[in-house]
């Protein structure tokens, strides 16, 4: 008996994580603690050093999800166990914490923007927003070829505000019209584009789903939204075409209208 006691209370002794992961086909990385893991699989074992008997330990779970090749979703969890502790933590699905999202760069093709354009009824009247603007190629020609009034765009990335975005919009002498803000979709506040008449949208499913019931909430009744390729969650599309581009490609297109509120 004695000899057990100066074990379990005095010998250092591991702990399991059990760490749950979303499935394949989705890509998943795992860090734990500041340390990258190799493991892979639905369930990830992971079994910490030996630590001190009675203390409580506390660990910084990390997840990059990788829905597919342009989707990274971050997600974050802290979890605390004692030596000789099994604890599982789910990492599927969003938590408190709330998921960060980021979607790369692809731009737009120039004719494909007309097309959403046209499908938005774009005019002189509309002020554009695009959220995850890249090089702001949609509100560019959202006002040289529709004649829209104002261009908001909203960009991550510094980087690509810098030396994408600004250069585009001084080439086109558009500086004057277009405003690009620095910031997440997933922080947008409906006050923050309740100015907005048209929004054109090429983000990705993941956040779309986030920033779809936003604009719902912000956007006055007979606004626009049209995304290039990606659904808004639950909202469903008031119309989807398909157009070929001039590349010889197939792109599928959404039209949002905004009801009246009731
Ligand atoms: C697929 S590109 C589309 C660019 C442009 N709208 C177009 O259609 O040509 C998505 C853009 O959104 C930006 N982005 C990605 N995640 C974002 C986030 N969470 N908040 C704001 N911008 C984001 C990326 O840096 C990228 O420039």
């Amino acid at each position: 008996m004695i000899p057990f006691l100066a074990y379990s209370q005095g010998t250092p002794k591991e702990a399991t994580i059990n760490v749950l992961v979303p499935e394949s086909p989705t890509r998943t990385t795992l860090t734990i603690d500041g340390q990258a893991t190799k493991l892979t699989g639905s369930k990830r074992v992971f079994v910490t050093p030996p630590i001190e008997p009675g203390k409580t330990y506390a660990y910084k779970i990390s997840v990059v999800i990788e829905p597919n090749n342009y989707t990274k979703i971050f997600r974050t969890r802290e979890v605390t166990f004692k030596a000789g502790d099994e604890v599982t933590v789910d990492m599927t699905k969003e938590d408190k914490e709330k998921d960060k999202i980021e979607v790369r760069w692809v731009p737009t093709p120039d004719d494909i923007v007309d097309e959403m354009c046209k499908l938005a009824k774009v005019t002189k009247d509309d002020v554009v927003y695009d959220f995850g603007c890249g090089d702001c190629v949609m509100l560019v020609r959202a006002i040289k070829q529709f004649g829209a009034k104002k261009g908001v765009g909203l960009e991550i990335d510094e980087k690509i505000i810098k030396e994408k975005a600004e250069p585009y919009i001084k080439k086109a002498g558009l500086q004057d019209k277009i405003e690009v803000r620095k910031g997440d979709i997933l922080d947008v506040k409906e006050k923050d584009c309740a100015d907005a008449t048209v929004v054109l949208l090429y983000i990705g499913d993941d956040l779309g789903a986030r920033l779809g019931p936003v604009l719902q909430k912000a956007l006055k009744p007979g606004s626009r939204v049209v995304s290039h390729r990606f659904t808004l969650g639950d909202w469903k599309p008031n119309k989807t075409i398909k157009v070929m581009g001039v590349d010889g490609d197939e792109y599928t297109l959404h039209l949002w209208i905004v009801p009246e509120k009731k």
